[in-house]
């Protein structure tokens, strides 16, 4: 899939099986070193470094490995700091390039680093999630959380190439499969009715054509506004609510997609009010979410004023309005300036 950006940039993203072994001669053809680092988390790492560094080391790269502890508490500031001191001390120079060898945490964190560091240098993305083959590899959003929120320092940094090797993901745990799937149901909704229908059958042996199908979406998406100042918006659906609760419960409680979920389910509910979505479509939605294990009630344990707060502080309220993102039906969705407050409370109710 062919990403394409703003000022005539370009990338691709290759999708296939057994592509990490092909990891540093893909890098050859656009990147110069010598020195690159490899960032992974530390149950990524011991997977599928070595296929990576090797690769890298016979494309004549000199690679370095860097790695994180795994889950969403990695992407803060002060890892991110962490890593461009260890960059520094490795001896990584302008010319360096890193490797984000991942889910959509490292994805995020690497790629917000290779923004800062030197004042920025190239990445190419090595997604090993579903989530992050499907969504988050491609789009140039990078960045850590802060106390305030989800997502809330960051950049617009895209990689210079993204990587999608799918028989990363037959290591996948059953849970960290399925949180993929609301990324997937979310494109299914906005954009692409027959990708909706088509979710329930998706098996694990060949996704290729079903990654590449949300990639193209998202891409589409991407080159017609990259800085989200109209349609990009759409891919947040469910975003508003799943970001806040994803901070009420404490980073890492909840997957991403988990959280997303629920925030589907929370925005399927304010387009049954707000924008004609039916009852039907609404119960679809959930029907899939489900059948896809994914959560669709919020726990009572979980307090509702405290994602209330999480919401205040959401990059899409602006100046005490909100751009919240309704489905009319499933495939097509727009942003709505009526949505109230008061709504969201009652969704979450
Ligand atoms: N930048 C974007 O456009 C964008 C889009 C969507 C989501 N995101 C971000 O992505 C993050 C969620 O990504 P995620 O769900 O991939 O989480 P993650 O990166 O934490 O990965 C989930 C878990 O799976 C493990 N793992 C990864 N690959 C594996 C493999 N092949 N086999 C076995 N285990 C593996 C990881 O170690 C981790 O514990 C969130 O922080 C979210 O905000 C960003
Ligand atoms: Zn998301």
């Amino acid at each position: 899939v062919e990403v394409r950006v703003a000022g005539g940039q370009r990338y691709e993203a290759l999708i296939g099986p057994s592509l990490l072994e092909k990891a540093g001669a893909l890098c050859r053809q656009l990147l110069r070193g010598p020195r690159c680092a490899v960032i992974a988390d530390e149950t990524v790492a011991p997977l599928f470094a070595q296929p990576v560094l090797q690769s890298l080391t016979n494309a004549g790269f000199a690679a370095e490995l860097l790695t994180v502890p795994a889950g969403e508490t990695s992407k803060t500031m002060a890892q991110a700091n962490a890593l461009c001191e260890r960059l520094s001390a490795a001896g990584l120079d302008r010319s360096s390039f890193l490797v984000s060898l991942g889910g959509g945490v490292v994805g995020d964190l690497a790629g917000f680093v290779a923004s800062i560091f030197l004042r920025g240098v190239p990445f190419v993305s090595l997604p090993t999630t579903l989530l992050a083959q499907i969504d988050s590899c491609i789009g140039g959003k990078t960045g850590v959380n802060s106390a305030t929120g989800k997502n809330m320092i960051g950049s617009f940094h895209h990689p210079a190439l993204v990587i999608a090797d799918t028989a990363t993901l037959r290591s996948l745990p059953e849970r960290i499969w399925n949180e993929g799937f609301a990324e997937a149901i979310k494109h299914g909704i906005i954009r692409d009715r027959e990708l909706f229908d088509s979710l329930a059958d998706v098996e694990r042996d060949d996704p290729v054509d079903f990654i590449a199908r949300n990639l193209s979406i998202k891409a589409a998406i991407v080159a017609e506004d990259e800085r989200e100042k109209g349609p990009r918006s759409l891919l947040n659906f469910g975003h508003t609510i799943g970001h806040a609760i994803e901070r009420a419960a404490g980073y890492g409680n909840f997957l991403h997609g988990e959280a997303v979920s629920l925030g589907i389910v929370a925005a399927a509910r304010v387009s049954v009010c707000r924008a004609g979505l039916s009852l039907g479509d609404c119960e679809r939605i959930i029907a899939l979410l489900r059948q896809r294990q994914l959560p669709t009630e919020l726990l009572a344990d979980l307090s509702r004023e405290k994602i209330l707060s999480a919401l205040q502080h959401d990059k899409k309220f602006e100046s005490g309005r909100i751009r919240f993102v309704v489905a009319h039906e499933i495939g097509r969705a727009s942003i709505a300036e009526n949505v109230t407050i008061d709504d969201l409370c009652a969704a979450l109710a």
